[in-house]
């Protein structure tokens, strides 16, 4: 495992605990697998001086932090019951047609995860769904489709 990446992290946060989740979040963001690993959870908890125990517990809490590989972009929608009663099946069903997977699968390029996801608290923009992250609400087909281009383009210029 080159560590290298995630010791430039940890100096960043200056190794601090209570950066816990800042810096899993971007060690994670530079994972070329897009996720946070047994072995890096121990590597980071060595560092840090804390029981791995702790960091474990932070990366199952927090479902923005993925525990096995992921694609580059996770497309996670909500599959709760705002987002449900807002057609949240549609746009399930136009991210498998444009990425041509299945709920649960990653492109052959490494570039989406599609998943689903409980409430976010983004009701108020249902239908919604998180991107790494970030949050993407009053979805229509179009808009999806337009942003899975855009992802596309921004994955292929930084691979
Ligand atoms: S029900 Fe979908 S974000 Fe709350």
């Amino acid at each position: 495992m080159d560590n290298g990446y995630i010791d430039n992290i940890l100096s960043d946060f200056n190794f601090s605990k209570i950066e816990l989740l800042p810096i899993l979040t971007e060690i994670q963001r530079q994972n070329k697998d897009n996720y946070i690993s047994d072995d890096i959870s121990d590597y980071v908890a060595t560092k840090l001086k804390m029981p791995k125990a702790r960091v474990d517990e932070v990366i199952t809490f927090f479902s923005a932090i993925n525990t096995c590989k992921k694609g580059k972009f996770v497309l996670q929608l909500c599959e709760s019951t705002v987002c449900g009663v807002k057609k949240k099946h549609l746009m399930g069903e136009a991210i498998e047609k444009k990425l041509n997977i299945k709920l649960g699968e990653t492109t052959s390029d490494n570039l989406f995860t599609f998943e689903h996801t409980p409430c976010f608290g983004a009701c108020d923009i249902a239908p919604a769904m998180r991107v790494n992250g970030i949050v993407h609400g009053n979805l229509t087909v179009e808009k999806i489709i337009d942003l899975i281009d855009q992802l596309s383009g921004d994955g292929e210029n930084n691979k």
